[in-house]
């Protein structure tokens, strides 16, 4: 066992086709063969990070489809398995002599020790966290690195002897052969974990085995993918037209103006504000598409009929089916009053914002039914007539933001944080979203979303909202009793809303916001703060 927690083989095969959907062909790119360590995603990340594209791919894929890729590199990542154990994932000997260099991290480094001769244990100490490394002899993976750093560990099996033919680069507290390396063969390892930033040398490490050993030119940046994406996207709609659901989120956002820049005006957006928004959201969003990227638009304002199906509501599933089977018919009826405006030629493409994790998370399958509902936009069915265009699906959130920043995005839009796609309906809890309840809620989260800008936090947290409970409270404002509504303020820390932390908000912000909210609206007299962390809770409240 090499890993903490085990996670599963998450990553899918990329099919030949599907590589075309991607950010990327020409340029050089390293493979990264996840044998299902929590670290994996990361690891190509950080490669990118050093301006060299990098994708996931299953830790069987075939020698033949890798060489017919020709990477710069591969890397073998962590995982949970031992290599000695029944079953473990396997190393094909073939890989290695493809003559592309490799790296192995962590159980990727046992693999290569254990299939080539050299010994690899269960040690009576597992090494978990922070570990003293000593470099015994730099090689040409650590060369003028120092002789004693820090690093970041994470298994139980240990490498005691390197196979014939490596050199021991190094050790640590608990692992008497941390790095190793056969640079004939350019073959790698190492035990501990590069990717993480408890590993101060780690980027160096990675930088030295991307250019001094794999040659990479390290040009490749998220901006790059902009002339890419374009011409992908002209080779796959041709002359046809193509239709985008903006949400008002980066994503689609994105995508939108990627699609813009390729096809031109036949490109139209639809923009369904379901009235569900937060306040002056859609008017942003208008604004920066219409008037600013002068991107066909088209608003519905279909505030009325949303809440007209969610009178009654009160459960939170009916309420997110009732807003997604209703935003599906705006959607349909636009497309169709759209064909018809143009001498009735359908929309042959719908522009879906789909990212790297949302394809690796769904077990890389192509196609609107692999993509989690929560990331379409408001739940397009499964069996659409529309051939999907996913400009965005080899990139990293943070990716994403950085394609939007060169395409002119403004700046709020690029950073917004994540919003649901039932909007604030979801935010009313435990009774139904009545538009003087949404009001009330939308002028205490613009309140809210104010003084976190103000305070210059927005970034910093995850998400920060507002929900409004049925609840009543009893106060007293000015003379008089006062019967009003609760405000409860929800921050959050997270990095993929898959845990989350509550956020220490200062009290002095806390205040301003109270103190506003109770003096500006006149419906609300008290303001809670949640400090539940997910788990136990989840972000939204229903
Ligand atoms: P929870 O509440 O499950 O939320 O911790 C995790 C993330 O998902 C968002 N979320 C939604 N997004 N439709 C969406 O588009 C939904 O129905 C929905 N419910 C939750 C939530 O805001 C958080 O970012």
């Amino acid at each position: 066992m090499s890993e903490g927690p085990a996670t599963p083989l998450v990553t899918a095969p990329v099919a030949a086709g599907e590589r075309q959907a991607g950010a990327h062909s020409a340029t050089e790119e390293v493979v990264v063969l996840d044998y299902g360590g929590q670290y994996s995603q990361l690891i190509a990340r950080r490669v990118r990070d050093c301006g060299v594209f990098s994708e996931l791919l299953p830790h069987d894929t075939s020698p033949d489809e890798l060489a017919r890729r020709a990477p710069r590199g591969i890397v073998l990542s962590g995982g949970p398995a031992s290599v000695y154990a029944d079953g473990a994932p396997r190393l094909d000997r073939r890989l290695l002599e493809l003559g592309i260099p490799v790296l192995g991290i962590c159980y990727g480094m046992q693999l290569l020790v254990h299939e080539l001769g050299g010994r690899v244990e269960e040690a009576e100490v597992g090494e978990f966290g922070r570990s003293d490394l000593g470099v015994l002899a730099p090689g040409r993976l650590l060369a003028g690195m120092p002789r004693e750093q820090t690093c970041w560990m994470s298994h139980r099996d240990t490498v005691f002897e390197a196979p014939h033919g490596f050199t021991a680069l190094a050790s640590s507290t608990a692992s008497p052969v941390a790095a190793i390396e056969d640079a004939e063969r350019g073959i790698y390892g190492i035990q501990f974990h590069p990717e993480v930033v408890h590993t101060p040398y780690g980027q160096e490490i990675l930088e030295r085995f991307l250019t001094d050993i794999c040659g990479c030119d390290r040009s490749w940046s998220a901006a790059s993918v902009i002339d890419e994406q374009v011409k992908r996207i002209r080779e796959q709609v041709g002359e046809g037209r193509v239709i985008c659901g903006l949400s008002g989120g980066v994503d689609s956002s994105v995508a939108a103006l990627l699609v813009h820049r390729a096809v031109g005006d036949r490109l139209t957006c639809v923009f369904v504000d379901h009235g569900l928004m937060r306040k002056d959201e859609g008017e942003q969003v208008v604004g920066a598409f219409r008037d600013t990227f002068k991107v066909p638009l088209v608003a519905v304002d279909a505030e009325e009929r949303f809440l007209a199906k969610l009178a009654g509501v009160t459960d939170p599933e009916a309420k997110r089916k009732a807003i997604g089977s209703e935003f599906i018919r705006v959607f349909e009826e636009e497309a169709s009053r759209l064909a018809s405006l143009h001498g009735g030629e359908d929309a042959r493409f719908l522009v879906q914002g789909t990212l790297y994790s949302d394809v690796i998370e769904s077990g890389g399958g192509k196609g609107a039914a692999t993509i989690k509902s929560h990331h379409n936009v408001a739940g397009l069915p499964d069996d659409l007539r529309f051939e999907l265009v996913e400009p965005l699906r080899m990139l990293f959130k943070d990716e994403v933001r950085a394609v939007g920043a060169e395409l002119g995005l403004p700046e709020r839009l690029v950073w917004r944080q994540p919003f649901p796609g039932p909007g604030l309906a979801i935010r009313v809890v435990g009774g139904e979203a009545t538009k003087e309840r949404l009001d009330v809620l939308r002028e205490a989260d613009h309140i809210l979303q104010d003084e976190i800008r103000r305070a210059g936090l927005y970034r910093e947290l995850w998400q920060s909202f507002c929900v409004l409970p049925d609840v009543r409270t009893v106060g007293v404002q000015g003379d008089e009793r006062t019967y009003g509504h609760v405000v409860v303020v929800r921050a959050v820390t997270s990095d993929d809303a898959m845990t989350a932390d509550w956020a220490r908000l200062p009290y002095d912000l806390l205040e301003t916001i109270a103190s506003r909210m109770m003096g500006e609206l006149r419906e609300v007299n008290r303001v809670v703060l949640d400090i539940t962390s997910k788990p136990p809770g989840t972000i939204e409240w229903e």
